[in-house]
């Protein structure tokens, strides 16, 4: 059995109202009888970007497990690979930052589908090349795709704005390869969908909720502040299917 503890969206800020969210999230792991192998964070780590705040990012998430991280819209590339040495691998410097990692015969291949300076999602052609390459090397364990901007639209007006675009040249590069399911973030909400033929599994927004239009919290704007911080857990087992299930915690 191997299991991802999938979180989402933290926008550490410095403020007390972020860190305690993702508080509740690493408390909540920390208590487990059975350790995650691997605690994967689909980005927007940072608010802002700052230095500050991708120090606090590498220190509330100093857990005893493996911990994998990649840049979301809210994320700078400077700053998140001089603040997060321990936690990001990725050649060269600057924008983008992918990432192949291996950890306990699992691979994950971590995408970084920001735009600097927009919401929106992007991969561009040199990037779907890398993937590419990446994905046409021999793999025997589970294999997971990561990024932080799903392409698929929530039918919600204001979020499917900052989807990624043009997601045609994605879905042709990852199609038919051994993936196990794609993972990712952003739209602050558990979500389950495909893409590409697999499954597509969207942690909740740590930091806050974005609720569906037709909602009663979206009547008091986009996103939703007071609704629990929430998290993934992909259990996969040898021939079996990948199970996800959704917690969501509040302060007892
Ligand atoms: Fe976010
Ligand atoms: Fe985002």
């Amino acid at each position: 059995m191997f299991v991802i503890a999938h979180l989402s969206d933290p926008h550490l800020d410095g403020s007390a109202e972020a860190r305690d969210r993702l508080r509740l999230v690493t408390t909540y792991l920390r208590e487990f009888a059975r350790p995650v192998d691997v605690v994967l964070v689909t980005g927007d780590l940072a608010d802002h970007g700052a230095e500050s705040e991708y120090a606090e990012v590498a220190a509330e998430l100093e857990l005893d497990v493996p911990v994998l991280m990649l840049p979301g819209n809210h994320d700078v590339s400077g700053p998140l690979r001089a603040g997060l040495t321990a936690y990001v691998e990725s050649p060269g410097d600057g924008h983008p930052v992918h990432q192949v990692r291996d950890v306990a015969g699992a691979r994950f291949v971590l995408l970084d589908t920001s735009v600097p300076g927009e919401d929106h999602g992007l991969l561009s052609a040199e990037s779907l090349e890398w993937l590419s390459a990446v994905l046409a090397e021999p793999v025997t364990g589970p294999l997971f795709v990561a990024f932080h901007h799903p392409p698929n639209e929530l039918q919600h007006p204001v979020l499917d704005q900052w989807i990624l675009q043009s997601p045609d040249g994605f879905e042709a590069v990852l199609r038919d390869k051994p993936i196990t399911a794609l993972l990712a973030g952003h739209v602050h909400n558990g979500v389950s969908t495909t893409f590409a033929g697999f499954p597509l599994l969207v942690a909740p927004g740590i930091r806050s909720t974005a609720p569906l239009p037709f909602e009663p919290a979206a009547a008091a704007g986009l996103v939703d502040l007071t609704a629990p911080p929430g998290l993934a857990l992909h259990v996969a087992a040898p021939g079996q299917p990948l199970v996800t299930v959704y917690r969501h915690l509040t302060s007892s």
